[in-house]
């Protein structure tokens, strides 16, 4: 390095700026060939993580060659070097706070590794391979180049003339050959969080489902919180161990818990945690097996991810903002590879989810009347199973009267509503969190259709 030039460390701290982002900052590499899906991919899911509220922006190889890599032509010398400066650009985005997308053949693969030597130093890279095949590059043509290539027009072409090195161990690869860009774009939001948030929130809903699991099988002493709900040492210990995960990965983010002492500092944050460490506990004193562990995120009001953990049956549900929702099972030693879940396209017999503890006032009684000609079953069941059954489609309507709390609804929110379903406050409106009154006090719905509002 010339000895007079004096790198500056930067004025605002990694904290600081996590405090206004929400997602970790990552650089997303799109490789492939042209004419694979790669700029159209990366445009959705840029937009997707913009619809999260989460900074991102894409550096496209067409467009950065016209500005940033402008004089360069298509040689190995001058590919390696369009892709090194697209390397230190995604660097700086990401160092911004935003989730970097590149999107650019990058058909050797020097280049792409000495891409994940830069950028790993400061931030994830996740390789995203589309690996869309040449004979359907080709049958698409939609800039016509691979016509102008056979012809001899351009030289050094990738797939014809020049060669493409398929990356070996890619974080995703997506053939979208036939394929719904939707749901390929969902396939790596799912990654995106997946190898970020998500896991983080999943491995402290296992721990703590453990812990749940472990006083279950001991001898359970209730005690009764100021406003006479029970609560047990499985409450506490669970809440303790979801805390000191999610301290430890994300320190600067707040966590409003059912069973801390509320953390004002969220107020002043755009993200915080929102996590009840057992949700039914008086169904987990009955001992029915009907209780839940629940960790959200919130991003401007809004439940970006969300966990749901039964541990009596090692059901885990997941969801995230443009993503989709997910179950896997936990078999007591790993999870089992996500399965989508979506909620029913029913419209009559439907399956009326009801709370096992609250009663029924003559409210609700007159909405199921109302209804009554389409509800086929009733099934009763405890916490946020409910919500878990509509997502996954076992299920269709719950009707909810009565107060709750954020963390009641937070993680069912986001599972829900990305597998389909509606998920409305009592007024048909959508529900604000991470509120200084933190309870719900106007009731919720969840239903699989719009059209099956009693
Ligand atoms: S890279 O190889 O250096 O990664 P980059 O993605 O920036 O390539 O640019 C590829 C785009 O340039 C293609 O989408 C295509 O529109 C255009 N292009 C022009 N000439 C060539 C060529 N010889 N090989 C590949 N792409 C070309």
């Amino acid at each position: 390095m010339n000895e007079n030039i004096f790198p500056h460390v930067p004025a605002v701290t990694f904290t600081e700026r996590m405090k206004v982002c929400g997602l970790e900052p990552s650089v997303l590499w799109f490789t492939g060939l042209s004419g694979s899906g790669k700029t159209t991919l990366a445009r959705e899911v840029e937009r997707r993580i913009i619809n999260a509220g989460c900074p991102a922006y894409l550096l496209d190889g067409d467009s950065t060659r016209t500005g940033l890599c402008a004089g360069l032509g298509f040689s190995e010398n001058d590919r390696a070097e369009n892709l090194r400066r697209l390397a230190e650009a995604s660097v700086i985005l990401a160092g911004s706070g935003a989730t970097a997308i590149v999107s650019a053949i990058s058909p050797l693969s020097s280049s792409r590794k000495a891409a994940r030597e830069t950028i790993s130093k400061k931030c994830p890279f996740y390789e995203v391979y589309v690996s869309t095949p040449v004979e359907e590059c080709r049958r698409r043509d939609v800039k016509g180049l691979y016509a102008k290539a056979d012809a001899g027009l351009i030289s050094d072409f990738t797939g014809v003339s020049a060669p493409y090195e398929a990356p070996e161990a890619p974080d995703i690869t997506i053939d979208t050959t036939g394929r719904d860009i939707h749901e390929c774009a969902d396939e790596i939001m799912y990654m995106l969080f997946g190898r970020g948030y998500l896991s983080v929130m999943e491995k402290a809903a296992l721990l703590a489902g453990n812990e749940i699991m472990r006083v279950y099988r001991s001898d359970l002493r209730v005690e009764h919180k100021d406003d006479s709900s029970p609560v047990t040492e499985a409450d506490m210990n669970a809440d303790r161990v979801i805390s000191g995960i999610l301290k430890e990965r994300f320190p600067y983010i707040p966590v409003l818990s059912e069973e801390s002492a509320d953390d004002r500092s969220r107020l002043y944050s755009r993200c915080c945690f929102i996590v009840d460490p057992l949700d039914g506990t008086e169904e987990y004193i009955a001992r029915n097996g009907e209780f839940t562990v629940n960790i959200a995120f919130c991003c401007d009001g809004r439940i970006i991810m969300g966990v749901i953990y039964i541990p009596s049956t090692g059901e885990m549900f997941e969801a995230a903002s443009g993503a989709g929702a997910y179950k896997r099972m936990f078999d007591g030693e790993t999870l089992s590879a996500s399965q989508r879940i979506r909620t029913s396209r029913r419209t009559e017999g439907l399956i009326l989810m009801e709370s096992r503890s609250h009663n029924k006032n003559v409210e609700y009684l007159k909405l199921i009347e109302r209804g009554r000609n389409r509800i086929g079953q009733i099934q009763r069941c405890g916490s946020s199973i409910k919500g878990c059954r509509i997502a996954e489609g076992k299920a269709d309507v719950y009707y909810r009267f009565g107060l709750t709390h954020e963390w009641d609804t937070a993680a069912m929110q986001c599972i829900c509503e990305q597998a389909g379903a509606i998920f409305l406050d009592g007024n048909g409106n959508q529900i604000r969190y991470n509120r200084i009154d933190t309870l719900n006090r106007d009731g919720f719905y969840i239903l699989n259709l719009p059209e099956n509002q009693f």
